[in-house]
């Protein structure tokens, strides 16, 4: 019989090759992910984003991600950046932020906003996750994980620094509270947004608050694109018709991401490959999108021709 002591072992042994695996698979494809990602015909030229300016914001991100502790990637990053460029800017409006614990991912929102001459509005309790509220499916698993309040706790004073060093503090403004009583206040139109607030709560507070404030073909990014019970208000008539009066927008993405160059197939890889299978990607919807279904056949009184 196996003692534990080999299954310990061989489990060591496992996971340092799937680690060694994934520290390959970056190592090779950090250059071509920046050379595809910023691949792109429709960036404006008033943004004068030459070949070697992209690669350069690419490896700049991915620098960044190596010194701000991040939920996110410097692809994902890289993603709502090309997504900037390609917007013309005619079109105003601000980049908002919804949770950015250590500001990770607003250092390189606030480049790219310093770049297109757009402000960063970032909302932030700056104090971590809420307590849960009752009825929201992420709250109760986080419950049952040993959810601590505070998790996710950066304070404003750290992301500030973290901005000062590393990105353009000059194009933030910081909102500190609970989105319940910040987001009300939201003025001005929005281009992109990105909201990445863990529960269900979170992202009610901001669809409610924020959405009528995206401008037509605006964007809004979200990093819970594995859980699809989060992603399923993106593709809830109920949801849309009730708040909004109109229909769902729906995901690009949902359930696996959009491909920024990493594998991944399935949830439940999540853990024992963590390192091959990486969650690195990001999900997002574009306003004025239709994602709803709208053939009943049996409910089709007139057929065609009668
Ligand atoms: C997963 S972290 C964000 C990670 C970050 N986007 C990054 O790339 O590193 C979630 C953030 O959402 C914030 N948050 C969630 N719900 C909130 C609420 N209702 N009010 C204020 N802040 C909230 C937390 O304070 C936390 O900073």
């Amino acid at each position: 019989m196996e003692t534990s002591r080999n299954k310990k072992k061989k489990s060591k042994s496992k996971f340092k090759s799937h680690k060694l695996l994934g520290s390959i698979h970056e190592l090779l494809s950090w250059p071509i992910a920046i050379l595809c990602l910023t691949y792109s015909n429709k960036v404006h030229p008033d943004y004068g984003m030459t070949w070697g300016k992209r690669m350069l914001l690419g490896f700049r991100f991915r620098r960044n991600f190596k010194k701000v502790r991040t939920g996110t990637s410097w692809r994902a990053h890289l993603v709502m950046a090309m997504k900037l460029l390609e917007m013309s800017p005619q079109i105003k409006g601000s980049v908002v932020e919804c949770g950015c614990w250590k500001g990770g991912a607003t250092v390189n929102l606030s480049l790219i906003c310093a770049l297109t001459g757009r402000t960063l509005k970032v909302y932030d309790s700056f104090e971590g996750l809420p307590e849960p509220t009752e009825g929201d499916p992420v709250a109760a698993r986080a419950f049952k994980d040993g959810f601590i309040p505070g998790v996710f706790g950066g304070t404003l004073d750290e992301v500030r620094k973290n901005v000062s060093r590393y990105g353009a503090i000059d194009a933030c403004q910081f909102y500190k509270g609970w989105f319940s009583e910040t987001l009300p206040h939201h003025e001005g139109d929005i281009v992109l947004a990105f909201w990445d607030v863990d529960f269900h709560s979170s992202l009610h507070d901001c669809l409610q608050n924020l959405w009528p404030s995206i401008v037509d073909t605006g964007l809004v990014f979200l990093d819970d694109y594995l859980d699809l019970d989060y992603c399923a208000v993106f593709y809830s008539e109920k949801y849309w018709s009730k708040y909004f009066k109109s229909a769902p927008p729906g995901l690009i993405g949902a359930g696996t991401g959009i491909q920024v160059g990493m594998f991944y197939t399935d949830p439940s890889l999540r853990i024992g490959h963590k390192r091959i299978h990486g969650a690195e990607s990001i999900t997002y919807c574009i306003k004025g999108t239709r994602a709803i279904w709208e053939f009943y056949p049996d409910e089709n009184h007139a057929s065609p021709g009668s």
